[in-house]
């Protein structure tokens, strides 16, 4: 599954998160828990780094800007994890993005989308992504990572 990572190279994994997820730790942390997005991030480069390999992060609260980085990073990245926040739940234009790229992607949230509001439930980006990682807080992430090494062991 790591395609892009030619003999030598080390496979890069795009970590995009949404809106409103640089304020983990101090938003809802009876919903979102206490971790900061620094501290996932941190945690989840050093597993990586010691499976070699590299990670990009990036949050934007931004639709566009979100967009504009998965265009500009997936040709030469070989997975995406993303959290899109609440776009998950209404942006056509991300789920083309993440579509038209045609990378690999996981979609992670922490809290359990399918237990909470009806609006919530859906997800228009889970879609076009390998599947959804949802309700196991920030382990989701290293969920994951870890899925997408185990289909890079079975190929
Ligand atoms: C979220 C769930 C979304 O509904 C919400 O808008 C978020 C965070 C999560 O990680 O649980 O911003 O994506």
């Amino acid at each position: 599954m790591f395609t892009n990572a030619t003999e030598g190279n080390v496979p890069v994994v795009l970590v995009v998160n949404g809106p409103n997820l640089n304020l983990l730790g101090q938003r809802e942390p009876e919903v979102y828990g206490h971790t900061t997005l620094q501290h996932i991030n941190r945690e989840l480069g050093e597993f990586a780094e010691s499976h070699g390999i590299e990670l990009r992060f990036f949050q934007s609260n931004s639709e566009g800007g979100l967009i504009d980085f998965i265009q500009q990073n997936a040709p030469d990245a070989d997975a995406m994890i993303i959290n899109p926040g609440a776009y998950s739940h209404y942006s056509y234009a991300l789920r083309d993005a993440i579509a038209g790229v045609g990378i690999r992607a996981v979609e992670v949230h922490l809290s359990n989308i399918a237990g909470r509001e009806e609006w919530r439930r859906l997800s228009v980006t889970a879609g076009v992504c390998i599947g959804q990682i949802s309700g196991f807080g920030s382990a989701g992430y290293r969920m994951a990572l870890e899925f997408l090494l185990d289909q890079d062991k079975d190929h």
